[in-house]
């Protein structure tokens, strides 16, 4: 079976080091916020190239600490994309605002921004781009429509920790981003963990005051706060992570060449700039979508949908919504056709190989 992750593999490679790193962080008899947590908010604000990083204890909290700590609340409206996972609504939708969901462009998923613009109200406040699957948002048009209404950036970097436009890095760009370490992203933790970057050192002391009961120091609470702490045994993981971090998405980029190479059938999300495209996902699109599924995971090759329904569908959002929420057609067209094929550092060649010969084989008889 290939499987779509396989982090066992991960283990036998870095195993040893990784329980060193636990061992140290148990010795230590200090479990919250401490020395580990410091080492790598420094270490991962450097690895993104800006000045603060503050581990939270997930990549949907860090989405509401990120919003909160820019001061946006109930009765603001932010925007981010109808193609993403749930999460990024339920980040917002924590710190009382409004979630709007906005139509994808079709040949890449990506917020569309002719549709931010279109949403914008006076109650917009904020824009979320989603850096879906790896790649960047087109960031300038969005900094552009920011400029032009006033509105904060917290950039969505769950999927594209070390991707780039124009040579800038994810996360360099907005007021804030967000990042996720669940076990899944090109940086996983071993549980959950989160970060939020800036380069705003006023942001920065907010977010670090909010994740910690709104408190400045001990027993003095300015604000009532969040209890999301990334703990010492996730930061000690991390950081010992964070050295390969490079070296695995170069062998995504690579993995995701040989796939485009012998790729015969379906379109793919992604232009050819691998080295922008951090290939949290390889995503191709399908006629028919499940029947290719269903014949993959036949052959024995785990292929996954992400995502099956777009957001301005799911019930959850719908109770949250605007009332004249914007329909998302293209959103909703993609959920239908894409595939994601199996990418993670320690595929080998020959199963890659394998992987996209069946692919092809099997497009070419179901479509
Ligand atoms: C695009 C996106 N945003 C936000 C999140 C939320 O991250 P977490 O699962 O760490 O809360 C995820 C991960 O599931 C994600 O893929």
């Amino acid at each position: 079976m290939i499987l779509a992750n396989d982090f066992k593999r991960e283990d036998t490679y870095i195993g040893p080091a990784i329980r060193r790193a636990i061992d140290r962080v148990l010795s230590s008899g200090w479990y919250v916020l401490g020395k580990e947590v410091d080492a790598f908010e420094h270490a991962f604000a450097d690895f993104n190239e800006v000045e603060h990083a503050i581990g939270v204890a997930s990549g949907t909290d860090a989405l509401s600490v990120a919003l909160a700590a820019l001061g946006i609340g109930v009765g603001d409206e932010v925007i981010t994309s109808a193609l993403t996972a749930f999460p990024t609504i339920t980040g917002i939708s924590r710190v009382g605002a409004t979630p709007v969901a906005v139509d994808v462009h079709p040949h890449t998923g990506l917020i569309n921004p002719d549709c931010i613009r279109a949403a914008i109200t006076k109650n917009t406040k904020a824009i979320i781009p989603v850096h879906l699957y790896g790649k960047m948002c087109d960031m300038p048009a969005i900094m552009q429509i920011a400029a032009e209404y006033g509105l904060k950036i917290v950039e969505d970097c769950a999927q594209s920790v070390g991707a780039s436009y124009e040579g800038r890095l994810a996360g360099s760009w907005g007021d804030a981003a967000a990042f996720s370490f669940y076990p899944t992203k090109n940086l996983g933790a071993y549980g959950d963990g989160g970060a939020v970057v800036t380069n705003n050192e006023v942001v920065a002391s907010r977010a670090r005051q909010l994740r910690d009961y709104g408190q400045d120091k001990k027993f003095s609470h300015l604000e009532v706060g969040f209890n999301s702490r990334l703990d010492e045994l996730q930061a000690a993981v991390l950081s010992e992570k964070l050295d390969y971090l490079t070296e695995w998405n170069n062998r995504r980029r690579s993995i995701a060449k040989r796939y485009d190479e012998l790729l015969e059938y379906g379109t793919v999300l992604h232009e050819s700039r691998h080295d922008e495209h951090a290939f949290h996902l390889y995503v191709v699109t399908v006629k028919n979508r499940d029947k290719v599924l269903h014949a993959m995971r036949d052959f024995g090759i785990q292929c996954q949908v992400h995502y099956p329904k777009s957001i301005d569908l799911q019930p959850g959002y719908l109770q949250v919504a605007p009332k004249n929420a914007p329909k998302c057609p293209e959103a909703d067209a993609l959920t239908k056709s894409i595939i994601s094929l199996p990418i993670f550092p320690y595929l080998t060649d020959q199963e890659v190989d394998t992987v996209i010969g069946h692919f092809n084989q099997v497009v070419a008889h179901v479509g």
